[in-house]
């Protein structure tokens, strides 16, 4: 069992310990107070256990540098912008070419088709168009499936995330309303006008949400990720798909974060038949990307509707959508990066990551557990897998977690934040996953009843 007080006292050393070793990053974030508000770039990483975030100096492979001149093995790969690894060789090059020749035309560079073609080999869906982020790609995807389908709503699964898309940001309270998420800064309209909450591997619940046939689109990571690691029952994707066709619902498969099960995500893997696909993060090796593919039916369809507003199309777009640098940068990461050998020297690595925590937590005996996801793998502070979103929430423990990324940042390694998720990168080495096992195992020896 875990010792609270004996918690308590490692944190408060671990804090310490972290303000002596990171004067300059303490220096920088003090020093932007006054241009950057609190201090930071982007308003959540005064959220990274410390309370102050490192400021990066250099990134190679899956070695990150500090301002303070410390190493530091990252097993978190900008949660997934960078799984490929920081600037890959291969990406280098093609990145110091396609600045010599303009990077922003609002035209489209030969890239755009060579990567659409190699999208529908790995995800199966025919037709793609891009954008500057997964969050507008799964939002203007929702508006296609509205337009088509000439309805409002989007079911998505509580506690899931899909970006800063309104329709999304919201979850079930104990007694089944539909609310704006907790923490949801300037709350949109009441959500339960255009969404169903529904929890994750609930049959019935999705059913019902269909069967008023006033839903566009079912909005699912095929693996819930962002509340920790919450796979599919048995079964469970087979109904979603039975479901939605047969209340003539679209099925958006969010793999943003799944490409990490194989070339064409969890699609790929699994044999899924959605209707949309929606990628990002790692696709352009860190550059901006959003991608959104669509089945042959959605696109004529789809098409259609374009015509009819004879291209007066408003709320899609985005001005350095596919832009060159993007194109160029997805192209060289999709034929030489993001491969099949990628993810044969990953995956063996994310089982090796959780053999050794897994022997961490039986030498204590914590009640922990761990699961994996392909390149992805985390740790619970609960006994057993979550089944769903609000298992997933019930069961945080954020003293737990701060203490466990602050012990492993003292250290020399840098988890994901907000939860205890690492993941492989072709670039990672057995040597790497195995000083996380050992840094891992002290963290828990100085916690221990
Ligand atoms: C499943 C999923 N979809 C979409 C997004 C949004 O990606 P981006 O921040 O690149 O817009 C995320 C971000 O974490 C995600 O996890």
């Amino acid at each position: 069992m875990v010792n609270r007080d004996k918690l308590k006292k490692a944190y408060a050393e671990e804090l310490e310990l972290f303000h002596k070793l990171h004067p300059t990053s303490i220096k920088n974030f003090e020093n932007a107070k006054d241009c950057l508000l609190q201090g930071v770039p982007l308003n959540w990483m005064v959220r990274y256990a410390g309370g102050i975030p490192l400021t990066v100096k250099d990134a190679r492979g899956v070695h990150l540098t500090d301002a303070d001149g410390i190493d530091y093995i990252d097993f978190c790969l900008g949660d997934t912008g960078s799984m490929v690894g920081h600037s890959p060789e291969p990406f280098v090059e093609a990145m110091a070419d396609i600045v010599k020749h303009g990077t922003s035309h609002m035209l489209p560079t030969e890239d755009a088709t060579w990567n659409a073609r190699e999208l529908t080999r790995r995800f199966g869906v025919k037709y793609w168009q891009f954008s500057t982020s997964a969050t507008d790609a799964n939002r203007f995807a929702i508006r296609l499936a509205r337009q088509i389908t000439k309805r409002p709503k989007v079911v998505v699964f509580n506690w899931c995330y899909h970006g800063t898309v309104d329709e999304t940001i919201a979850t079930l309270t104990p007694e089944g309303d539909i609310i704006s998420r907790l923490g949801n800064i300037g709350p949109q309209i009441d959500p339960s006008y255009t969404t169903k909450v529904i929890e994750w591997n609930d049959v019935e619940a999705l059913e019902n949400a269909l069967k008023d046939e006033d839903v566009a689109v079912v909005m699912a990571e095929p693996v819930m990720t962002n509340i920790g690691i919450v796979h599919p029952a048995p079964g469970y994707h087979e109904k979603l798909r039975e479901l939605t066709r047969k209340y003539g619902t679209y099925l958006l498969i969010d793999e943003t974060h799944t490409i990490c099960c194989g070339i064409g995500g969890y699609t790929r893997e699994k044999g899924l038949d959605p209707d949309i696909v929606v990628c990002g993060k790692t696709l352009a090796g860190g550059i901006p990307v959003g991608v959104y593919g669509f089945t042959e039916e959605f696109a004529q369809k789809a098409e259609a509707e374009l015509v009819a507003l004879y291209g007066l199309v408003k709320g899609i777009g985005g001005t350095l959508a596919a832009n060159a640098i993007t194109m160029a940068a997805m192209h060289v990461i999709l034929d030489k990066v993001l491969t099949e050998d990628f993810y044969k020297h990953a995956i063996p690595l994310a089982e090796r990551f959780n053999a050794g925590v897994e022997a961490g937590i039986k030498e204590f005996g914590f009640d922990w557990s761990t699961t994996q996801l392909g390149t992805r793998t985390e740790y619970w502070f609960l006994p057993e897998v979550a089944k769903d979103g609000t298992d997933a929430v019930n069961h945080r423990d954020f003293d737990l977690d701060w203490y466990m990324h602050l012990y492993a940042l003292n250290r020399g390694i840098f988890m994901t934040p907000f939860h205890n998720m690492a993941i492989m990168s072709a670039a990672t080495s057995e040597a790497d996953v195995d000083r996380h096992t050992e840094v891992f195992r002290e963290a828990c020896e100085k916690i221990a009843d």
